[in-house]
């Protein structure tokens, strides 16, 4: 009887659908667009159709034979786009580069021509007013341009190329490489690869420039916050677009068949959601899916709780710890007096997964640095998981600055160390410590939980993945873990394979943030000061300068503040291969700091010095 209902109504509903994306697409932007050998992008970027979509208009996405090309201010000449990197996007954060080539450079260099030295090299487009974004090169370095009469005796570790006819020109990986014997020669600032290879200054300069993409604070808001689209009028000056005045855009038979076609869908939607609770109900696949596993797993020491146990235990939800994107945490005493955390799952959030996840994952797991699961609650659509109570609540609420405040507690050197150390020690046991691998995949302070003494305790699984030891790799489907966290090869494959190493990233990403009490990523710096952390920081590292980083009060302080920097900067390296597995990063945290490699730099990072005309072109 209901799968009749069911063929009707799906009929009608695919039928309808078609019509409702057709009207609204006239309008809607895409999040993201496949682009050919750049795979999938999403704004800043756009295709050329559609201008109103974006900042940076590519063409050519729909034809597998032909270059990409990118325009980099409106009305101005088209480059060969090479690559596209986009780590981050979300409403505080969105990291974007991308490599185009500048053809005039490009055949300057291939042809080892001296004129490619001749004046610094800025980004081909005018400054404009249009205040959507700013975009930078990534990496450039100073070569210097002797005259040849002029017999300088630069430092033995720099490059020289003695062939262009009126100059013999020096240069050095390391722009920092001031020298006084130097300064009669004129210097030339040009882009270079993120790796470069110093012994032909034609290959050591480079014509796909990395670039790097950063959104004004108001475009951001815009797109992120608002739902809008970042536009520049006709004299370039911005202004937000947002959905209404999109829509007053639209004519209004459009609207009719949206609003008619919307009206009709959420009604059948409806009515489908009631039938299927009604089946839902008798057959609830979660219970299954809890039945099957409680087979599987054997008695658990877990306990299983009825929802009105629950109920008892939290007092009726009287003291609420906090909220999150998967339901409350409220604080609960057991019959037995202890102190418990009850976690409330929102209700319809999915088919259980998450669920189950947390439950099979936790209850596998023994370990002083990850939380103990107590017990859970499945009944009907309501779900819950009972921990142990922590008294201190999550690190985030220690290590940023905004809420130390409310606080009233700051960790010292000392403690910052040991919860590095216990977070590593738990992930560490995941990774190796059980019959499985675990892989948490959402690692951040948020998650990391602190007992009376400060003793950290890795929480929430609801996106760990269980695999075979043998798995080295694995696959996963849709994006996983948090902003600013998440490992750049979770977030495309172009990076390399989804492993244990991942984890190792978002720890990295953490330990940076325990070090230097703030996140990683801030928007609200103007451009011409360092927006990421991770960046400052290993410039400040690389030339041994003084940290200048709050609460270190001796040199021992200093020391651990060094080594947990450096082995932050080895966790977050981009290629997964690069990246230390965690019982070696454990390794790195007990030995000297001196005996510390620095590591390479990290990939999306900032130019080592910034001259205010390169750092602030405007788009
Ligand atoms: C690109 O997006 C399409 C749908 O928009 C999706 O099916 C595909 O898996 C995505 N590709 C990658 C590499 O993320
Ligand atoms: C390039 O820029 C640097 C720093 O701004 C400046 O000192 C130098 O004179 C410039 N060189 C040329 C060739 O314009
Ligand atoms: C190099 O220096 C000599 C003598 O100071 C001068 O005559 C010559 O024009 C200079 N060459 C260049 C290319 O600047
Ligand atoms: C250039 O570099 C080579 C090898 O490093 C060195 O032998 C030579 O003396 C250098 N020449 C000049 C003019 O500095």
């Amino acid at each position: 009887m209901s799968s009749v209902y069911e063929l009707v109504l799906s009929l009608l509903f695919c039928g309808l659908m078609p019509l409702v994306l057709a009207a609204g697409n006239q309008a809607e932007c895409p999040p993201s667009f496949p682009c050919g050998y750049l795979d999938n992008i999403s704004f800043p970027f756009t295709l050329t159709e559609r201008p109103d979509c974006g900042l940076l208009p590519i063409s050519n996405c729909d034809d597998p034979l032909k270059p990409k090309m990118i325009q980099l201010h409106k009305n101005g000449l088209w480059f060969p786009l090479v690559r596209v990197a986009q780590l981050f996007s979300s409403p505080t954060t969105s990291l974007t580069a991308f490599q185009f080539r500048d053809t005039n450079l490009y055949h300057l260099l291939l042809n080892e021509n001296c004129e490619a030295f001749g004046n610094n090299y800025t980004l081909p487009f005018p400054h404009s007013s249009g205040f959507a974004a700013s975009l930078y090169i990534q990496y450039y370095t100073t070569l210097f341009r002797c005259n040849r009469s002029l017999h300088v005796s630069p430092p033995t570790n720099m490059h020289n190329y003695t062939k262009c006819p009126d100059y013999d020109l020096y240069y050095n990986d390391n722009p920092k490489a001031e020298d006084a014997s130097l300064r009669a020669c004129t210097k030339v600032l040009l882009p270079i690869k993120d790796a470069p290879d110093a012994n032909n200054p034609f290959t050591f300069a480079t014509a796909d420039i990395f670039t790097k993409v950063e959104l004004t604070d108001e475009c951001a808001a815009c797109h992120y916050r608002r739902g809008g689209q970042c536009q520049l009028d006709s004299r370039e000056i911005f202004f937000c677009a947002t959905a209404n005045s999109i829509a007053g855009r639209r004519s209004w038979i459009v609207k009719m068949i949206l609003g008619l076609g919307l009206a009709v869908t959420i009604a059948l939607l409806l009515v489908m959601v009631k039938i299927y609770h009604t089946r839902w109900k008798k057959q609830n696949p979660t219970n299954q899916q809890i039945r099957i596993f409680l087979e599987r797993e054997g008695p658990l020491q877990t306990k299983r709780y009825d929802y009105s146990e629950i109920k008892k235990v939290t007092n009726s939800f009287r003291n609420k710890l906090g909220q999150g994107g998967f339901g409350s945490v409220y604080k609960g005493k057991l019959p037995d007096g202890r102190y418990v955390a009850v976690k409330i799952l929102s209700e319809l959030k999915d088919n259980g997964e998450d669920f189950i996840n947390e439950v099979a994952t936790i209850s596998r797991t023994s370990h002083i640095n990850i939380v103990n699961l107590l017990g859970f609650c499945c009944e009907g659509s309501k779900r819950a998981l009972v921990y142990e109570f922590m008294s201190n609540g999550s690190l985030e609420k220690f290590i940023f600055e905004e809420n130390v405040i409310k606080t009233d507690r700051q960790l010292d050197c000392q403690t910052i160390y040991h919860i590095a150390i216990g977070v590593a020690r738990g992930l560490e046991y995941l990774h190796q410590g059980c019959n499985t691998r675990i892989l948490h995949f959402d690692i951040k302070p948020h998650n990391i939980l602190l007992d009376e003494n400060f003793n950290p305790k890795i929480s929430d699984f609801g996106l760990a993945k269980i695999c075979t030891r043998k798995e080295s790799m694995i696959s996963i489907f849709g994006a996983r873990g948090t902003a600013g966290y998440i490992a750049p090869e979770v977030f495309s494959r172009n990076f390399g394979t989804v492993s244990h190493k991942s984890d190792v990233y978002s720890y990295g990403m953490m330990i940076l943030e325990m070090v230097g009490r703030r996140k990683n990523i801030k928007t609200e710096v103007n451009c011409s000061s360092e927006i990421y952390f991770p960046d400052w920081i290993y410039n400040r590292l690389e030339s041994n300068e003084e940290l200048g980083l709050q609460n270190i009060r001796n040199e021992s302080d200093d020391k651990l503040v060094r080594k947990m920097t450096i082995v932050g900067l080895w966790c977050i390296q981009t290629h997964p291969s690069t990246r230390p597995a965690i019982s070696k990063v454990l390794e790195m945290l007990g030995s000297k700091v001196e005996l510390l490699q620095i590591p390479p730099k990290p990939f999306l990072s900032s130019p080592p010095t910034s001259p205010v005309h390169l750092s602030c072109e405007t788009l």
